[in-house]
């Protein structure tokens, strides 16, 4: 079953989300070389907890962290570490979700490691426009299935290819909730969307091809040709006028609603 939220109920994903935003950005501001992802890891942490909310993801079928954090050819769901510090050079997907006032918010950005090479800047700017385009079709009266379209377009008219293994999701009391969201297919398919869904559009795009496989940890996601992968993700709420984005950095939630900033209505 697919849950529409009522005006209260987007107050407090906006509120969730905005919290989540918030966080990921300050996070993004400690990426550097010489950083490990533990302590991106650590630092995420005690902001989710002096927030008052919770980390979404620790203890989810039992992962150990606040953040995925995904280097280089890894894809989604890498396992924050001090074995690696990170170095100049390096793309690492920073993914969080957190648990405030009984809702989920979630989201993701791949932050390059000081300068990265041209061909990588291309694969970060690909995905974001992906996604973008995906969140474009995020409007009553689409399908699910046009989402996904839309982010596959952008993605192979760059010459790069779309995950299959991993998707999108609803959010809301719930971190996964239905519908799926693919980031391919074929478009006019799936559940109508309608006013009110939460929804969490999260392409994952490698350079290489789209085959990835998960380590012996049980958790890590990496391209099977050992291919760069980017990951961006937004929630995003159904809304009479269109798709309203939840995650978005404090300075562009400020531009597009003053009021909405703060995570109020
Ligand atoms: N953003 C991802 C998702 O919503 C991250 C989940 S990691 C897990 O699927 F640990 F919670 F599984
Ligand atoms: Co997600």
């Amino acid at each position: 079953m697919i849950h529409c939220k009522s005006p209260e109920e987007l107050a407090r994903m906006a509120a969730a989300n905005a919290l989540v935003a918030d966080i990921l950005e300050a996070v993004s501001a400690r990426v550097e070389p010489g950083a490990t992802t533990a302590d991106l890891d650590e630092y995420a942490e005690r902001l989710v907890r002096e927030a008052g909310a919770e980390p979404a993801f620790k203890g989810y079928r039992g992962y150990p962290a606040t953040l995925c954090t995904s280097v280089n050819a890894e894809v989604v769901h890498g396992i924050p570490s001090r074995a690696r510090p990170l170095v100049e050079g390096d793309i690492v997907s920073i993914d969080m979700g957190v648990k405030l006032g009984g809702f989920y918010g979630d989201s993701a950005v791949t932050v390059p490691v000081g300068r990265v090479a041209p061909a990588t800047v291309r694969l970060l700017e690909v995905t974001r426009e992906a996604l973008w385009a995906g969140i474009a079709e995020a409007k009553a009266g689409g399908r699910v299935s046009d989402i996904g379209h839309a982010v596959q377009t952008v993605v192979e008219a760059h010459g790069f290819s779309v995950v299959r293994e991993f998707v999108g999701h609803g959010v809301g009391r719930s971190l996964h909730e239905e519908p799926q969201v693919p980031n391919y297919g074929r478009p006019g398919r799936g559940a109508r969307l309608v006013e009110g869904m939460t929804l969490c559009i999260e392409p994952m795009v490698n350079m290489g091809e789209a085959g990835v496989e998960v380590l012996g940890d049980g958790w890590t996601a990496v391209t099977r040709d050992g291919s760069l992968s980017a990951h961006f993700e937004h929630t995003v709420a159904i809304a009479t006028d269109g798709p309203r984005v939840l995650t978005l950095p404090r300075a562009e939630r400020e531009a597009a609603s003053p009021r909405a900033a703060a995570g109020g209505a």
